[in-house]
């Protein structure tokens, strides 16, 4: 594509618009690393699924109603009698569950190549706080059906602000807008879910793209491709984003489409993983449910909750694995970013960082149980620890020298 001089259509638009300067900057001509692998497929799905989210809600919210004695039945309105409603709601829930397996593969793959690491450092930031706003859409949103686990999941995570000293009850109050959660609450949690996050989300989306293109992209080798540049100023180890990278990106959206596809059309709830069976029952305040488990993607932190036995200290804990996250940059003292050239040390405790995270998510998922919390509190010691110990092992453990070049395996 031409530049900004550009004549016929695009020129009239690029004398009033950086349409085609925009493009180039950011596709055409933006210079990415030649060895990206599988694991930077996921950013780009992360757009995919953010984009199937915000189409499928805007179509759902045009026949379901916010309202404590409508919304169930506006669920089911939408699965039973809307044209492609089951097909809309399916794409709807499914598409979180995906959104968080993407998001999780995208955040472990910044583990792997240290791509939080300086200059990326305010790139990570700005992902961490994305994943924090996907916390909290994911939370209202399951609110929304008003089945029995949007009701008792929403009453036992509002009722930990509960345990704020002093002002905790009144802060509970305020934030359900009633004395328990209620219709007001459904209101409230409906405008968070469809305008307030979204809007916040599509800010922190464009300015983590901004960021990343900034600084460029980091790659699974960790080599800054922009410090060896050709004579016209293109890195050496970099090529075009468009086509390469676009053509690239298909295979990995077919790939994602086929098991996006499976799990809608064959198993939508995954037997209770991705949609709970108790929230195909209405939402009834007197019928406390057998067991309360929030949805796999936030089982970890609950674990990590429930772990302590005070409730405040529970609380500092699981907010604070969240927040742990967005300090990495700074936890990091390896003078290498890749796990390729990192030694034994890192190999390992990100072995066991991974078990510990995965562990959790399944003992959140279980009633609780005398073994299951010790288990749960070692689970968050190791998890803990994987951070807090990082300054002292990322320095100590032996490294390979780095090539000067990217690699191909
Ligand atoms: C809705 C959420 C998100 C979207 C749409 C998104 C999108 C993207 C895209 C399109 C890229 C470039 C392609 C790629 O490198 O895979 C990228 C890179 C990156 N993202 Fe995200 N992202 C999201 C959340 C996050 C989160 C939660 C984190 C970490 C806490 C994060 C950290 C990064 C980093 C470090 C890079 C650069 C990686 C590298 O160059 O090696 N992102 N993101």
């Amino acid at each position: 594509m031409k530049n900004s001089s550009s004549s016929g259509f695009m020129g009239w638009i690029d004398a009033r618009f950086p349409a085609t300067k925009m493009w180039n900057e950011h596709v055409a001509q933006y210079y990415a690393p030649k060895n990206f692998n599988f694991w930077y497929f996921f950013g780009s799905l992360a757009l995919l699924v953010l984009v199937n989210q915000l189409l499928t809600g805007i179509w759902l919210a045009m026949f379901y109603k916010p309202s404590a004695v409508e919304a169930f039945g506006s669920v089911e309105y939408i699965m039973r009698d809307v044209p492609k409603g089951w097909l809309l709601r399916y794409m709807h829930s499914t598409g979180a569950s995906f959104f968080f397996i993407v998001i999780y593969l995208h955040m472990f793959r910044g583990l792997l190549y240290g791509s939080y690491k300086k200059p990326r450092e305010l790139l990570w930031l700005i992902g961490t706080a994305l994943y924090i706003c996907l916390l909290a859409e994911a939370f209202m949103g399951y609110l929304l059906p008003w089945g029995q686990m949007s009701f008792w999941g929403g009453k036992v995570i509002t009722s930990l602000f509960e345990a704020i000293p002093g002002v905790g009850p009144s802060v509970v109050e305020w934030m359900r807008g009633d004395f328990n959660v209620a219709d007001a609450t459904l209101n409230r949690f409906f405008a968070l879910h469809v305008i307030g996050i979204p809007l916040i989300f599509l800010l922190l989306v464009w300015m983590h793209l901004i960021a990343l293109h900034e600084v460029g992209s980091n790659n699974p080798d960790g080599i800054e491709i922009k410090e060896r540049k050709d004579k016209d100023g293109h890195p050496l180890d970099g090529i075009p984003f468009h086509p390469y990278y676009t053509v690239k990106d298909f295979f990995g959206v077919g790939v994602f489409l086929i098991l996006f596809c499976a799990v809608i059309f064959f198993a939508p709830d995954l037997g209770g993983f991705f949609l709970e069976g108790p929230n195909f029952e209405p939402a009834n305040p007197m019928k406390t449910p057998e067991h309360i488990a929030p949805v796999w993607y936030m089982t970890p932190f609950y674990a990590i909750l429930r772990a302590i036995p005070d409730k405040l200290s529970g609380v500092i804990a699981m907010l604070s694995a969240v927040l742990i996250i967005g300090f990495l940059p700074w936890l990091d003292r390896s003078p290498v970013k890749s796990i390729r050239y990192r030694g034994p040390i890192y190999k390992i405790v990100l072995t066991i960082f991974v078990i510990s995270f995965i562990s959790l998510g399944y003992l959140g998922l279980k009633p609780p149980s005398p073994s299951r919390m010790i288990a749960a509190q070692i689970f968050s010691v190791l998890y803990f620890a994987f951070f807090l110990l990082m300054p002292i092992y990322s320095k100590i453990d032996k490294t390979k020298p780095v090539p000067d070049r990217v690699t191909y395996k």
